[in-house]
């Protein structure tokens, strides 16, 4: 059951389509505090609290403070409280499970028993929200009731299950064809190349640099041959540039973010001096949506889009302001406090929260700050993508994900983790991560494999990968100026073929269990908390996940491990799959186990009843053939079952029953 309250005069968000009428009377569980704008929750000694989608710490959120502010911050530490997604549903699992969801843009604040270990806070930053509670029978039932208030999740297309690469420094064409050559020479399975920010013409979005990447639609056509796509990066910045048609376009129909007098709003980033789309003012984003078909127009088929926090360098303003400032210290002899506040003056200039008083949105011919809705920027300029791809090419299933998002953005697009770095902390960070992003409708995720900044190992890619070839969203990625990571620069080669090579013959099963989770509002990945409610080991497990009703991962997060203790809840087939080929099966008790797990082998358990479809080997998805497949089962009262679902991973019709098929192994 879903229950919505309204306080004061919400600024619409679109989360949730079909609204269910509005409730009356007092909220169940949570204390309306209205003078101090939050609601209070007492939590029970053993309650856990499951949800916030990305955010740093746990799968149980509880014992921190989380913030809704979608921030440009690569350094997801503990201490940390935002990333760039803005996720304001969770479930308490305590006596009486109960799910919340805060439907408000601005910024808001989850004290989840960090102040007071038995108080759950929440805090907005103005009295104009919509509370939704929602019962059900368990923490499953209740994710379910929400992920269909808020709609369909995403679906991408077929080929974006395939492995990725990328890295932000892919100059030239020619990087790209030899990022492709020694994929398809090692026999390395590949379905698509990133290009970042290099691609473009000085960081001009819609824009290709004719020098380094001549010809780009034959480019396009050159890689598409070898079965692999080129999927450029957009930025929410439009540079400001005289004869640059966007930027031109975008001022003569006033369709950039103003200040209070006005004028254009501009702030730094890549490309310098800089302009935000409104992404909330229809037409705006009706506008920069269409400027996506430059690109679909010379063969591109998806997209991730970036910096949409937005992400802010410095303002024209606070920088000039900051300038004047400085003077005022030169000469001076800086002690410990001068000396802290200058420096002060200088970090404060990126992504400074004050600046988003600074520049507003017009919806409907409303002016609105955009500190009132900043967490809705991401979203809406994703779903300026979205709409525009429905109209440009309304049979076509389109790449798509975004760095910063607001719960609805998930019907759109994908996101990706963003900027984590190479740590063995932020491998474990991806695994929890997974089931809060699938909670609040975030399907199409990942993060980037073997860390995006800092250095890598060869030891750290082989264990992100083992756990990335379960990920929708596969992607390897790296900051320039990093250590180069396409698994080639390093010599396990037969190590990463076999593991990459593994992602390609579980397709057939990954994909039908994103298709099937979407189409029916469940998640992919879960905590063993929610199959296994009962079991107080269980309850208490981070580092393992249950895939589908079939799988149970346990992925190896430490260095120089050579193998791992896994809690199993109950009987299951643990399945090794090594470098040489050999595949092993051994059925385990329930019961804590160490399981050796060495560099290259993937491991993973098997549920009594269940059974997994493995295709045969193939170096991208348009090899993989989807009839011809193998089980792997746990056989339990003489049969193991699974649920199929098959399309052609193209096309729309996503509720036809023919797609789902049972396989049945009876011994
Ligand atoms: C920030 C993104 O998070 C990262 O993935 C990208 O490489 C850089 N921007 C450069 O575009």
């Amino acid at each position: 059951m879903i229950r919505r309250y309204v306080f004061g005069n919400m600024i619409e968000t679109e989360a949730v389509l079909n609204k269910p009428e509005k409730s009356e009377g007092p909220l169940p569980y949570l204390e309306v505090r209205e003078e101090k704008k939050s609601f209070l929750y007492r939590m029970d000694p053993e309650e856990r609290i499951y949800g916030l989608g990305e955010n740093v710490r746990g799968i149980n959120k509880r014992g921190w403070i989380y913030e809704s502010k979608c921030s440009d911050d690569p350094e997801h530490r503990e201490d940390k409280h935002a990333l760039y997604g803005a996720h304001n549903f969770f479930v308490a699992d305590g006596k009486e499970p109960f799910g919340v969801f805060i439907d408000y843009p601005g910024i808001l604040t989850f004290d989840v028993g960090y102040e007071k270990s038995d108080e759950l806070r929440i805090t907005a930053s103005d009295w104009n929200l919509e509370v939704y509670i929602i019962t059900g029978e368990n923490v499953k039932d209740i994710v379910k009731q929400f992920r269909r208030l808020i709609g369909r999740s995403y679906i991408p297309p077929l080929w974006a299950f395939g492995y990725g690469q990328s890295r932000w420094g892919y100059k030239s064409a020619d990087d790209v064809r030899e990022v492709a050559r020694k994929h398809r020479e090692l026999g390395i399975g590949l379905d698509s190349i990133y290009l970042d920010i290099d691609y473009m013409e000085r960081f001009k979005d819609f824009t290709v640099n004719e020098e380094t990447f001549p010809d780009f639609p034959d480019f396009v056509k050159e890689m598409e041959e070898e079965h692999i796509h080129l999927v450029p990066i957009i930025d929410a910045g439009v540079k400001k540039e005289e004869g640059y048609p966007v930027y031109e376009e975008g001022m003569e129909k006033g369709y950039f973010c103003k200040k209070e007098d006005g004028t254009e709003f501009v702030a730094a980033v890549w490309p310098g001096k800089a302009l935000f789309p409104d992404m909330l003012n229809e037409e705006a984003r009706q506008w920069f949506g269409n400027w996506y078909r430059f690109l679909l127009d010379q063969g591109i088929e998806g997209f991730w889009n970036d910096m949409n926090e937005p992400s802010i360098f410095y303002t024209e303003d606070r920088l000039s302001d900051v300038m004047e400032k400085i003077k005022e210290y030169q000469g001076k002899n800086l002690d410990l406090n001068t000396f802290f506040e200058f420096q002060g003056l200088v970090t404060g200039l990126s992504n400074n929260t004050n600046d988003y008083k600074y520049f507003y949105h017009e919806r409907d011919g409303e002016k609105i700050r955009h500190d009132r809705v900043h967490n809705l920027f991401g979203f809406a300029m994703t779903r300026a993508a979205g709409e525009a791809f429905e109209r440009l090419e309304p049979e076509k299933r389109i790449l798509m994900f975004s760095r910063s998002s607001y719960i609805g953005m998930h019907r759109y697009g994908g996101i990706w983790q963003g900027d984590n770095m190479s740590w063995w902390s932020h491998l474990l960070l991806n695994i929890r991560m997974m089931p809060s992003l699938n909670m609040c409708g975030f399907l199409y995720t990942g993060a980037d494999l073997g860390g995006f900044g800092a250095d890598t190992t060869e030891d750290l890619l082989l264990r992100w990968l083992a756990f990335g070839i379960f990920t929708p969203l596969m992607r390897n990625h790296s900051a320039m100026g990093t250590r180069r990571q396409e698994v080639y620069q390093f010599d396990r080669i037969e190590g990463f073929r076999h593991i990459i090579g593994l992602r390609y013959r579980l397709i057939p099963y990954l994909y039908s269990e994103y298709m099937k989770a979407a189409v029916r509002d469940e998640m992919m990945f879960r905590p063993l908390a929610f199959d296994y409610p009962e079991d107080r080991y269980a309850l208490d497990v981070e580092d393992q996940l249950l895939l589908g009703e079939e799988i149970m991962l346990a992925p190896v997060y430490e260095q120089n491990a050579r193998g791992r203790y896994v809690y199993l809840p109950e009987a299951m087939k643990m399945v090794r799959f090594c470098q040489d080929g050999i595949q092993k099966e051994e059925i385990l008790e329930a019961g804590h186990h160490y399981v050796e797990i060495p560099l290259t082998d993937v491991v993973f358990f098997i549920r009594p009843g269940r059974l997994v479809p493995l295709a045969g080997p193939a170096v991208c998805t348009k090899e993989i053939d989807f009839e011809d497949l193998t089980y792997i089962s746990y056989v339990e009262k003489g049969e193991a079952l699974y649920e199929y679902y098959r399309d052609d991973g193209y096309e729309k019709d996503y509720d036809n029953p023919d797609h789902i098929t049972v396989i049945r192994v009876q011994k």
